[in-house]
This record gives C-alpha cells, structure tokens and sequence, in this order.
C-alpha cells in the first residue's frame, strides 16, 4: 500500500503534537506545520523516528495569517515527493489562537487575525491542495469546539471564527464528496490554556465524565475520522459528555 501522507497545522505543541505523534505511530506521514514551536516539533519527530524508523513526517514553519507563508507552505507540501507521487491523503485544520478579551476592548484587527487563522487559511489549504486531496481520496479534518450556539463571556472573537471553520467544514462535507471525506472534531476541556486554570476547574465541575479529556482522545478521534471512508458532515464532540450539561 502506498504511504498516507496528512498535514496538520499547529502540530508543535499540545493537541496537535499528540495527534501528530499518534499518526505517525500508525504509519502516516506527517507534514508538522508550526508557527514558532520548531524546536518542539523537531523533538517529536526525532522521538517518532527514534519508534518508526526514518521518513515518518517533515516539519514545515509558517505563520498562517500571512498570504506569502501560506503560499509557500502549499508549494512545499505540492513538491514533497510523497505528494507528488501519491497525493495528500488527509488535512487536519488545527492551529488557533484562544484568548480572551471582552467585545469592547477586542480590536478588528484581532478579529481579522482570527479570521485568518480559524477561516481563510483552511479555505485556502483546502482548495489549493484539493488536487491533491482528490488523488488520495483524502479526508479533512477541522478542529472546532462546542461553543457553537453558545455564548461565551469574552469569547466572540474566537467562537465567531470557530464557528466560521465549523460551517465551512460542513459545507465542503457536501461540495467535495463523494471524493474527499470533511469533519470536525470537538473538543471540550481537555487542555487549559495557561491564562484560564480557574475557569477550566469550575468547567469540570459541569462535565458528567467528571474529569478533562486527554490529548490522545482528540488524536483518537481524528486518526478515526482520517480513517473512515464512509464518514463525512459529522461533527465529533469529545467532550465527557459537556455539551448535555451546558445548553
Ligand atoms: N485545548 C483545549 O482544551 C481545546 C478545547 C476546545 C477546542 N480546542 C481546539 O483544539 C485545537 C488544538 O488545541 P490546543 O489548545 O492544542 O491549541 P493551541 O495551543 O491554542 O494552538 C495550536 C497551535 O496553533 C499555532 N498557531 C497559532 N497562531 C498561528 C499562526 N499565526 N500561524 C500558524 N500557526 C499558528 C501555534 O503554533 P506554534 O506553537 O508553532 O506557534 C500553536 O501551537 C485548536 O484548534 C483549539 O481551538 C482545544
């Protein structure tokens, strides 16, 4: 069989390193997207290579808000020869900036930057890497999370733009089958971001699982939704069950 190759974007740290790392240990190759984690991503790739051998994956920098990094990021991944012999077999949308700023104080430029980041780069990974997508039958994955149809206190400018990227899977789900399959996965609290500790205990509180989720539950579900020719439209909440508390 041919070797999958599957770019993830963000996949330095956190969640995108694990799901990363678990891609690579279930045979994929993984173009390692980040901003500023290079030396972080090198590490995990080493590791992998030190489990599966040479050849597992390929670390590419790019900051996603900026059209000419975008561009080049398409190019490099176009020209690996992976791709270019057997196309590109998976797309995980994943990098993001969650912070937190109430409406009034949020600049339209934060906001543009966002919207760049959650909506306008996976639009253009996607369509610019959809020949190649199509030649694998490849599947996509974007990485959302529950708020939709929720208000969040100092959030509109982050939940706005995920639900941006929400929609947009969805959609692509019905414009790009029955060739190429589109998810979204959504994760609940598995990981807080450093600035909201308190918040993300009183969170637990109302999750019926009683607990946060782990980083290879996300990897889990996205190498399922990689992996699963006859699921497309869905979104995946991995959440200890958050979303049934919290209308
Ligand atoms: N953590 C949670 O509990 C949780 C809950 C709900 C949803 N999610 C979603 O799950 C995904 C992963 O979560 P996470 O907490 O691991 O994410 P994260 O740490 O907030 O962000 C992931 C990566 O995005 C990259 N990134 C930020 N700005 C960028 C830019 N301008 N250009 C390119 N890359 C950029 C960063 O790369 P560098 O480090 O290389 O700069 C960062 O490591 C995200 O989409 C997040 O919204 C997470």
């Amino acid at each position: 069989m041919s070797r999958r190759a599957v770019l993830i974007t963000g996949a330095g740290q956190r969640l995108g390193a694990a799901t990363a790392s678990r891609l690579m240990d279930e045979g994929w190759f993984v173009f390692i997207h980040v901003n500023s984690s290079l030396d972080a991503a090198q590490k995990l790739l080493e590791e992998s290579m030190t489990r599966n051998g040479n050849g597992c994956g390929h670390v590419l920098q790019a900051d996603l808000t900026v059209d000419s990094q975008l561009q080049r990021l398409v190019e490099d991944v176009k020209n690996h020869t992976i791709v270019a012999q057997n196309g590109l077999a998976g797309m995980v949308h994943n990098a993001s900036f969650y912070s937190k700023s109430k409406f009034e104080e949020t600049s339209l430029e934060t906001y543009r930057n966002l919207n760049r980041l959650h909506m306008e780069a996976p639009y253009f990974l996607t369509q610019e890497l959809l020949p190649e997508l199509k030649a694998a039958e490849g599947a996509v994955v974007g990485i959302v999370d529950t708020s939709w149809g929720k208000a969040w206190e100092g959030l509109s400018h982050y939940t706005s733009s995920k639900a941006g990227l929400r929609q947009l899977m969805l959609n692509l789900a019905g414009e790009l089958s029955p060739t190429v399959t589109v998810n979204c996965v959504a994760p609940g609290a598995i990981m807080a971001a450093d600035w909201e500790s308190e918040h993300f205990t009183n969170v637990l509180k109302r999750v019926p699982m009683g607990r946060s989720g782990n980083a290879s539950d996300i990897a889990a579900a996205v190498h399922h939704l990689l992996e699963s020719p006859h699921l497309s439209g869905q979104v995946l909440h991995i959440d200890g069950g958050w979303s049934l508390n919290d209308t």
